[in-house]
C-alpha cells in the first residue's frame, strides 16, 4: 500500500493526530450497551473449557439436548455437541416468528438498479417452505447435495434455508466462478440438482447467467435437474430445457405448503463450502449443524454485537464463507435485519454503500481491507454525503488491514465512535478466531487481536514451539471449536494431510490445526497476521491457489509452462502474476496474451485474471531444478531482488525484472 493519499489536507491533519496513535480504547458509548463487556471472559473459558461453549449452543433451540459438548476419541475429527438434534432453518426463522417477531424484517434487500425488497420473517418463512416442498416434490432426499449457482438476490439465501429445513446440504458456488468451476464443483459433490438464474446486473449491464450455468452442466457426468430463477425478466429472454423448471411457477404451485423441519444430528453436514488449496482440485470443506450454527451465532453476538433490534449489513458476497456465517446463517439465528445488496460499491456512484447505510439506518456495517482501500482512494467526500451516525460497529476480514486503511475506516465512516473489529479466521474455521472483542479489548489497528475466549492460537516456529513475543512464526490452532470444519467432503487423507500434519504429535494424540498463515506475535499477546504461508494467494480477500491458475494457463494451446505469483497492489492487496514460456516457434503477442487470460477466465473466472502476463524463455530455477517462486514474487511487488547466485540461471531474472517494471 503506497503511503500516497489522494484525499488532500484534510488527511494530513488527521494523520497528524492519529498517526501518534496506536492504540484506541473501545468506545464509552460502545461499550455501555455491548453484549459482552466482562474481560473475565477469558479465564473464565479457559477455566472452564470445553464447558464454556454450552453457552453458544444456549444460543439455539434444539429438538433434543446434546450429551456431550465435545467428543475428542476420534480426534482430530471432533464432534460438538454429539446427541443434540435441530434444525437451522428452524432456528433461523420459526422460532423468532412464534416469538412474535413474525413482521420483523429478515432480509432487506438491495438491488444494483436501485429496487429494494423486503422480506419480514414471517414472509421468509413461507417463501422457504414453499421452495422446501417444491426440492422435495423434485425427488431431493435428507442429505443429497443441492448446488445453488446463484448471485446475491434474496432466492439465494430462500434456497439455502429451504435446503437446511430439509436436511439437504446446500454447495453454493460463487457466481463469478466459471461454467467448467461449476462443474468440477458439482463433479466432485456428485450433486444432482442445481439451483441457478438467468441472469443478473452489474455495472447496470444484464449478464448471462444462464449460458455460464448450461455451459457447466455439459462438463457435468451425471444427470441434473435445475430450477432457474427469472431475476432479469424482459430483459433477458431464457429457455428451459426438459432438465429446468421455472422457480417462480414452482413457489406459486407450492405457496401454502407447510413442511416439518427435519430434525438433524448435531454433526450432520449443513453444507459444503468448496476453497482452494495448494494443489489445483479444490477443497470441499464440510460445515455441521449444531457446532457451526453455534458458533456462527455466538462469534455474530460477541463479536458483531448483533442485537434482533439491529439492521445489520455485511456486505460481502454469499457465495464465500463470509456471506454464509455473517449475512445469513449468523444474523438470522438471532432474529436480526440482514441486508443484502446485489451490486458493486461504486454503482452507479461511489457513495452507493453509504446512501445504504443512510437509507436503511444501518447499525453494524462489516467490509473487506479491499474495499476500504478503495474508498480511501476515492475519497471521504463520498462518506460524507451522507449520514452514517446509525452506525455503531464496523468489521473488517479477509487480509491483513494497514493501519492507514484501518484509521481512515475509523475516522471517516465511524466518525470515531465505532469500535472496529479485525476478524481473522478461514473457510475452514467456520468463525472468527481471532480478533478484539469490541466491548472488552483495546484495538490496535493492523493487529487482529487476541485469539478469542476458548480458542488457544499460538504462534510457533518451523519445530513447533512458540516464539518470544515480537517474534514471527506460523499460526496454529492448538484446541478444537465448535465451528471447525469436520472433514474435506469424501476425502479424510487430504483433511488430515492438509491441516494436521505439520504440527500435531500423533502418537501422543496432541493434534494441532495448520491454517497455513504466518503472523507475529506481539508483545501483548496481540496476532498480527501476516498472511499464506502456502501457494495461495489472496486477492481482494478471495483465496486462489497457484496451481489452479497455473494449470489453466498450461491448457492454453501453445503454453508449455507457467508459474503464477502474487505481487502487491495497491487496492487488491495481490494481484495474479503469471510468468509464461511458451512451446518453441510460438510468438508472445497480444493475441496469445488474449487467449491465456480467456483461459484463465474460462477455468476458473474474472477474478483470477492475471494483472501481467511475463513471456519468458525461461524461469528462474535452482540447481536442482526447482522454481524460484520468491524471486518472481520478488519482481512482481517491485521489491529489492534477493540472492540469485544459488540460481541455474541468475541472467533471467533481470531480464524478467526488466519486462515487468518497463511495463
Ligand atoms: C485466509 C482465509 C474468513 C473469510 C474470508 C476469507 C486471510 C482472513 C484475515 C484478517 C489477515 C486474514 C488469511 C486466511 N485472512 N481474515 N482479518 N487478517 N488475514 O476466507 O477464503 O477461507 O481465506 O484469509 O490468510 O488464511 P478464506
Amino acid at each position: 500500500m503506497s503511503d500516497e493519499s489522494s484525499d488532500g489536507e484534510a488527511d494530513v491533519e488527521l494523520e497528524a493526530r492519529l498517526e501518534e496513535q496506536d492504540a484506541f480504547a473501545p468506545p464509552e458509548s460502545f461499550v455501555e450497551q455491548a453484549n459482552v463487556t466482562d474481560e473475565g471472559i477469558y479465564d473464565e473459558f479457559e477455566e472452564n473449557w470445553p464447558e464454556c461453549w454450552e453457552g453458544a449452543a444456549e444460543l439455539l433451540s434444539w429438538d433434543e439436548e446434546y450429551e456431550t459438548v465435545l467428543e475428542d476419541d476420534d480426534a482430530p475429527f471432533y464432534e460438538w455437541f454429539t446427541g443434540g438434534t435441530l434444525n437451522a432453518s428452524y432456528n433461523c426463522l420459526d422460532r423468532h416468528v412464534e416469538e412474535g417477531a413474525k413482521n420483523r424484517a429478515a432480509i432487506k434487500w438491495e438491488g444494483e438498479l436501485g429496487e429494494t425488497r423486503t422480506y419480514t420473517y414471517g414472509d421468509l418463512l413461507n417463501e422457504v417452505e414453499a421452495f422446501a416442498a417444491t426440492l422435495r416434490d423434485l425427488g431431493v432426499e435428507e442429505d443429497d447435495v443441492v448446488t445453488l449457482y446463484l448471485p446475491m438476490i434474496p432466492e439465494l439465501p430462500i434456497a439455502m434455508l429451504a435446503c437446511a429445513r430439509i436436511g439437504a446440504p446446500h454447495a453454493v458456488v460463487f457466481a463469478g466462478f466459471s461454467a467448467d468451476a461449476l462443474a468440477t464443483r458439482m463433479n466432485a459433490a456428485e450433486s444432482e440438482y442445481l439451483v441457478t438464474c438467468d441472469g443478473y446486473y452489474r455495472r447496470g449491464d444484464a449478464l448471462n447467467h444462464k449460458q455460464k450455468a448450461d455451459k457447466g452442466l455439459r462438463s457435468v457426468d451425471h444427470d441434473v435437474q435445475s430450477i432457474v430463477v427469472d431475476r432479469l425478466g424482459d430483459e433477458l429472454k431464457h429457455f428451459l430445457g426438459t432438465d429446468a423448471r421455472d422457480y417462480h411457477e414452482l413457489i406459486e404451485e407450492h405457496e401454502g405448503a407447510s413442511v416439518e423441519p427435519v430434525s438433524r444430528d448435531a454433526e450432520d453436514m449443513l453444507f459444503l463450502m468448496y476453497t482452494s488449496g495448494t494443489t489445483g482440485q479444490p477443497k470441499g470443506v464440510k460445515h455441521t449443524t449444531g457446532g457451526y450454527l453455534a458458533y456462527a451465532a455466538w462469534t455474530s453476538h460477541a463479536v458483531l454485537d448483533v442485537k434482533p433490534e439491529d439492521t445489520y449489513w455485511c456486505a460481502a458476497d454469499i457465495g464465500w464463507i463470509t456471506g454464509h456465517s455473517y449475512i445469513v446463517y449468523g444474523p438470522l439465528a438471532l432474529g436480526t435485519t440482514t441486508v443484502m445488496y446485489e451490486g458493486t460499491p461504486d454503482y452507479p456512484e461511489k457513495d452507493r454503500l453509504w446512501e445504504i447505510v443512510e437509507e436503511n439506518r444501518v447499525d453494524i456495517f462489516y467490509t473487506a481491507p479491499m474495499a476500504i482501500r478503495a474508498f480511501m482512494k476515492w475519497g471521504k467526500e463520498y462518506p460524507e454525503r451522507h449520514d452514517l451516525s446509525s452506525l455503531r460497529l464496523l468489521g473488517t476480514v479477509g487480509e491483513p488491514i494497514n493501519p492507514r486503511a484501518w484509521k481512515w475506516y475509523y475516522k471517516h465512516i465511524g466518525n470515531e465512535e465505532c469500535p472496529i473489529v479485525d476478524t481473522w479466521w478461514q473457510t475452514e474455521t467456520g468463525g472468527m478466531m481471532i480478533t478484539t472483542l469490541p466491548g472488552v479489548n483495546t484495538m490496535k489497528p493492523g493487529s487482529a487481536g487476541p485469539p478469542l475466549p476458548g480458542i488457544d492460537a499460538r504462534i510457533v516456529d518451523a519445530e513447533g514451539e512458540p516464539v518470544d513475543a515480537g517474534s514471527a512464526g506460523y499460526l496454529t490452532v492448538q484446541n478444537p471449536w465448535p465451528g471447525m470444519l469436520r472433514t474435506l467432503y469424501n476425502n479424510d487423507d487430504r483433511f488430515l494431510s492438509e491441516y494436521w500434519k505439520e504440527y500435531s504429535d500423533e502418537d501422543a494424540d496432541e493434534w494441532v490445526y495448520f491454517p497455513e498463515d504466518g503472523a507475529k506475535l506481539d508483545d501483548d499477546g496481540y496476532v498480527t497476521v501476516l498472511g499464506r504461508v502456502d501457494d495461495v494467494i489472496n486477492v481482494s480477500g478471495h483465496r486462489l491457489g497457484t496451481m489452479e491458475i497455473e494449470s489453466a494457463i498450461v491448457g492454453v494451446d501453445g503454453v508449455a509452462e507457467a508459474a503464477v505469483v502474487g505481487g502487491d497492489h495497491d487496492i487488491k492487496g495481490e494481484a495474479v502474476y503469471a510468468y509464461v514460456i511458451l512451446e518453441d516457434g510460438q510468438e508472445p503477442t497480444d493475441e496469445m496474451r488474449d487467449r491465456i487470460v480467456a483461459g484463465v477466465e474460462d477455468s476458473i473466472g474474472p477474478i483470477a485474471r492475471p494483472e501481467q502476463v511475463v513471456f519468458t524463455p525461461e524461469l528462474p530455477k535452482t540447481r536442482s531444478g526447482k522454481i524460484m517462486r520468491r524471486l518472481l514474487e520478488d519482481v512482481a511487488s517491485g521489491n529489492e531482488l534477493g540472492d540469485t547466485s544459488t540460481l541455474r540461471n541468475p541472467e533471467i531474472v533481470d531480464e524478467i525484472d526488466d519486462q515487468v517494471q518497463g511495463d
